[in-house]
């Protein structure tokens, strides 16, 4: 399955892109608020292995879909949809990017693509966005997209030896139309 945007095509992951997705997992700017630490190559072979299973429409609870997002010939970052529960018609987004082409709008962009997927294709009831505390610029591409903040979870999560705070911010189908 492939979504397009005005600028970008979004695809599923291909062995080609180990070295896309490695440059980005091994920057320690662009993990610095994700559950892992850098990953070497294995490490972000195996993430690439995960990836390349995972390229249909989630249908149970847990399940999610990821895209590999292509500008031009480069690709330069990882979406995905997981689907929370199909009872609730709830769902989650994420998305990482590499360091080299931040601040451009593409999260922004490839975000807005999947709240479109996710509603218009998956009929969708609620899409969330969770993010650390301190990450403004994850918080800035969810604000923009539309989405409302929630929840703040005051030191939830124990990451990286550290507790962290983590917001969810989240929209509704007819928010999401209106
Ligand atoms: C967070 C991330 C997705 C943003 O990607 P991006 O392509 O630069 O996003 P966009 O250009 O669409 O939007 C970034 C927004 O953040 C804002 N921003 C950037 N740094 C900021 C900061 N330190 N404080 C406040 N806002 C900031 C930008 O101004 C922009 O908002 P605007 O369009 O309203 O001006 C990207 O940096 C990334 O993947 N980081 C590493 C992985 C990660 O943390 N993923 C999210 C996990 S929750």
């Amino acid at each position: 399955m492939e979504l397009r945007t005005e600028r970008l095509l979004l695809r599923p992951f291909t062995p080609d892109d180990l070295t896309a997705l490695h440059s980005w997992h091994s920057d320690p700017e662009v993990v610095r608020y994700l559950f892992w630490d850098v990953l070497d190559l294995d490490g972000a072979r195996d993430l690439l292995e995960r990836r390349l299973g995972r390229v249909t429409v989630p249908e149970a609870d847990g399940e999610s879909i990821h895209f590999a997002v292509r500008y031009g010939t480069e690709v330069i970052g990882d979406v995905h949809l997981e689907l929370l529960s199909a009872e609730q018609r709830c769902a989650e987004i994420g998305y990482v990017f590499g360091g080299a082409q931040a601040g451009r709008g593409f999260a922004g962009e490839a975000a807005r693509e999947l709240l479109r997927f996710g509603f218009d294709d998956l009929a969708l009831h609620r899409i969330v966005g969770k993010c650390a505390a301190e990450h403004r610029a994850s918080q800035a591409v969810l604000r923009k997209i539309g989405m409302r903040q929630e929840a703040h979870f005051v030191e939830a999560l124990w990451v990286k030896d550290a507790w962290v705070s983590e917001q969810e911010w989240a929209i509704l189908e007819h928010e999401w139309r209106g």
